[in-house]
């Protein structure tokens, strides 16, 4: 179906920036709107999949028409992403993760006491290198938000993670990364770069890469 390219597929995003608590009232976190991911979202609904949005903080309202599962931290990202995975064909990685928090989080608030303190961090599990090594079938869009060395990384990153394709953003350009409408993505795959994206509005990049990856899914054997 040539306007519904993603009709019975069950497509999985992630979206929004993952809070880590210190306290009861204060938390560690980054700069993600998650309006990408909800575009994203959005965008493989109109394509005909059958969507759930696993998001954690964002500024905007959630989409609606589709499942949608809020989740505060990466290990509760991580359980909300696996408990789906086995009946999942896509999953798409929009939400900026932490790649750590406190190792020791306080039940009640934290006190001002010395004039410096240390928080002491533990590194998250790594949900998109998880669902790497647990892939079957399932196609994996990672992101990839750097400030320099952006190819570099990103090819390392859709290695390691066994990602299907990257979408590598440079936060550091006006116009691209956390919080604006628009954005400006290169996509990868395993052999190299598959497509730069001029500024475009975040709905005009889901479309772009969920028509690549349909495309890819046309392209495998016996689907
Ligand atoms: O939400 P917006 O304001 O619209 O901004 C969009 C965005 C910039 C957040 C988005 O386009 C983006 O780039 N998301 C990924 C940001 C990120 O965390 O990149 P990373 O390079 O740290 O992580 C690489 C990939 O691994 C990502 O797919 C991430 O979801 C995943 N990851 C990272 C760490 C971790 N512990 N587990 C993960 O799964």
């Amino acid at each position: 179906n040539p306007t519904k390219p993603l009709a019975g597929k069950r497509v999985l995003v992630t979206a929004g920036g993952t809070m880590e608590r210190i306290d009861p009232v204060r938390y560690i976190t980054n700069d993600s709107s998650g309006k990408m991911g909800y575009a994203i979202a959005e965008a493989a609904k109109r394509m005909g999949a059958d969507v759930t949005l696993v998001t954690a903080k964002a500024s905007i309202a959630a989409p609606t028409g589709m499942k949608v599962v809020r989740v505060e931290s990466t290990l509760d990202m991580m359980d909300a992403v696996l408990a789906r995975f086995e009946q999942t064909d896509i999953v798409i990685k929009a939400a900026a993760v932490a790649d750590y928090r406190p190792a020791y989080p306080s039940d009640i608030k934290i006190k001002k006491k010395d004039d410096t303190m240390t928080l002491e961090l533990v590194k998250n599990p790594d949900i998109a290198q998880t669902l790497g090594e647990r892939k079957t079938t399932q196609f994996i869009v990672s992101f990839a938000a750097e400030t320099n060395n952006g190819e570099q990384y990103a090819l390392d990153k859709l290695k390691r993670k066994k990602s299907d394709l990257l979408v590598l953003n440079d936060v550091t350009v006006p116009g691209a990364g956390f919080g604006t409408d628009t954005n400006i993505v290169q996509i990868f795959d395993g052999t190299g770069l598959v497509a730069a994206l001029p500024q475009m509005s975040k709905r005009d990049v889901a479309e772009r890469l969920l028509s690549l990856v349909a495309e890819r899914l046309d392209g495998r054997a016996g689907s």
